[in-house]
């Protein structure tokens, strides 16, 4: 058995895939532990899981944070180390020329210091995204990602990457009509949905199900991978 990680978790709802992998790591089916679940929105039941599991909470409320940069962005609100230059440079998210791509950034980096401030107070070795509705920036992947080559950021998308990135995975799956569906498990680039997978699993979609049994259907193979993609980072480190 590999010796056991240390897992950050952040999600952004339900939160089904962080029960999975409390439930993984209390019945040692994997050598993880989660050391802290983070939330970008407040009182999601996802939290109540995480508190019920005794792990350590906090929230960075994305939408609050975001509003309040509606009404101007005074270069003391930054990060101290934040390079626009930089980072318009290295990220895929958004189109340098759109007039919105610079308070895209620098909004998002504002919130993305204060979930570090968090996260980089624990011991960890990984960084689950599981159910984690916001992309980040390269100012955050960049301080979590710190040895070249290294990847520790993971997420879980509900739909076969490369198909059908983006926030509705299993309703674009199934609005196309595609007759296998599934889920995928990636380390998170620059990009939307583009890292490197390390775990897919597919399921047929038949004539007669609705959208409710395709994410039915896509969730139960959700919990089945994602814990089986943890345990193989173990193994490798
Ligand atoms: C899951 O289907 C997950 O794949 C998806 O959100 C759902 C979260 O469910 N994630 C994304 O779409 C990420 N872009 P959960 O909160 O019950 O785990």
């Amino acid at each position: 058995m590999a010796r056991k990680i240390k897992v950050g978790t952040l999600i952004s709802g339900g939160g089904t895939n962080l029960q999975a992998i409390i439930d993984a790591c209390k019945e040692n089916r994997i050598s993880a532990d989660i050391v802290f679940t983070g939330s970008d929105t407040p009182a999601v039941k996802g939290l109540e899981r995480a508190e019920t599991a005794g792990i350590d909470t906090f929230v960075v409320d994305y939408a609050r944070i975001i509003q309040s940069c509606r009404s101007g962005i005074a270069d003391t609100d930054l990060p101290a180390d934040f390079d626009l230059d930089d980072i318009m440079a290295k990220q895929k998210l958004v189109d340098p020329s759109d007039e919105t791509a610079a308070f895209f950034l620098k909004s998002r980096a504002i919130a993305e210091k204060q979930l570090l401030d968090y996260i980089l107070s624990y011991d960890m070795d990984l960084l689950v995204l599981a159910g984690f509705m916001r992309v980040f920036t390269p100012y955050f992947i960049d301080r979590i990602n710190t040895v070249p080559g290294k990847h520790r950021i993971m997420n879980i998308h509900p739909a076969l990457l490369p198909a059908f990135p983006g926030t509705d995975g299993y309703g674009d799956t199934f609005r196309y009509g595609c007759k296998v569906g599934g889920c995928t498990v990636h380390f998170i680039d620059y990009g939307e949905d583009t890292g490197p997978i390390i775990g897919q699993k597919a399921f047929e979609i038949e004539d007669a199900d609705t959208l409710d049994d395709v994410k039915r259907k896509g969730l139960a193979k959700e919990w089945e991978l994602y814990p089986a993609c943890i345990q193989k980072f173990a193994e490798l480190l």
